[in-house]
């Protein structure tokens, strides 16, 4: 009979192409091609159901809940087919060369992502980085650094004592108030020409406030060689903080005093309208080098000091220092 032989024909060919679907998206696809309510090919069948004679009816109405039953049982098992072998190699459709994603959380803290950004820039001047120890003792924090017995910056209270005495370090002991240490033990150890930058914590019982905090990072420099100049420690700080926060910053000079650095300069950068300032320089004092062994009549230098959370607000516009050090997520997740 014609119209058994059209649903044969209909559950073969259902059947083969359930065979061949090699995803569930596939599957999807064969089952509304054969068994799609609005024009599924079953609908034909349906179609001969209506058509058939009086008695050849209940013969076609069986053999059709037969076919539709028998597709929809194979449709069901390929289907679990195709998502147990999903599961059971959760690599076969991994492509291993594709880069990997980032990772949803952690990131680098503002300040050593600009600590990172400083020492790649002063890397491309030709200065090295070099790292000095945050516990120090009074030779290298005050005294090689020409700074008196009697000078204020060495008051007890303006500073963080931790020990009177040390069996290592010989003396009192004090968390270091400044980087400016790294150029001492960097000569002391190290004949001319020096060109090194040193970035790292220094410590100060400041009291805190939107600009001051008392703990706080420098990036030191120092140059040293036989003609070094006050024209080129202009130079290389302009060029760094043009650089860093970009061509049209304007930076100035200020006549200053340090002890280690004679003559001495304050730089300011200009921020909105307003003159802010990003740290100390000048050419190295002679008794500095006296105190490390060096000629000061064979060579001459350049030292800075700068502020790294000053550059850092100004580049990412915070306007409180104390944002870096509460660790609020909220704060952090913006850089
Ligand atoms: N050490 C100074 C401070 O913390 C900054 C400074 C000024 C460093 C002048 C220098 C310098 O090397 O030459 O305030």
């Amino acid at each position: 009979m014609d119209i058994l032989t059209s649903f044969d024909d209909f559950q073969s060919a259902a059947l083969s192409a359930i065979g061949r679907a090699g995803s569930p998206e596939q599957l999807e696809a064969v089952r509304i091609e054969f068994l799609g309510q609005k024009n599924g090919r079953i609908r034909d069948l349906q179609k001969l159901v209506g058509q058939a004679t009086g008695d050849q009816k209940p013969l076609v109405g069986k053999r059709f809940n037969e076919v539709r039953t028998a597709v929809t049982a194979e449709l069901e098992a390929r289907q679990q087919q195709l998502e147990a072998s999903k599961s059971s190699s959760p690599v076969s459709d991994f492509d291993v060369t594709l880069p990997g994603d980032r990772p949803v959380f952690g990131r680098l803290h503002p300040i050593s992502r600009t600590i990172t950004e400083f020492r790649e820039l002063m890397g491309r001047f030709g200065f090295t980085v070099v790292e000095g120890p945050e516990l120090e003792d009074e030779r290298h924090n005050f005294e090689a650094l020409n700074i008196p017995e009697d000078h204020p910056a060495r008051d007890p209270l303006d500073n963080f004592y931790v020990a009177c005495a040390s069996a290592t370090l010989g003396g009192p002991v004090l968390l270091r108030s400044q980087t400016s240490t790294v150029q001492i033990r960097t000569m002391e150890t190290t004949p001319p020409p020096v060109r090194i930058v040193s970035l790292g914590r220094v410590y100060r019982p400041d009291t805190i406030d939107a600009t001051h905090s008392c703990m706080f990072h420098q990036m030191e420099g120092l140059m040293v060689d036989e003609h070094v100049t006050m024209a080129q420690l202009k130079t290389v700080l302009s060029l760094f903080a043009r650089s860093f926060l970009g061509p049209d910053v304007e930076i100035r000079f200020r006549p200053s005093f340090f002890p280690f650095t004679e003559p001495s300069v304050e730089v300011d950068v200009k921020w909105g309208d307003h003159w802010m300032e990003i740290g100390g320089a000048g050419m190295v004092d002679p008794n500095v080098f006296k105190a490390v062994g060096y000629d000061p009549e064979k060579v001459s230098g350049f030292a800075f000091g700068l502020g790294i959370e000053r550059f850092c607000m100004k580049h990412y516009g915070v306007d409180d220092i104390r944002r870096f050090y509460e660790n609020d997520v909220r704060f952090l997740a913006q850089f």
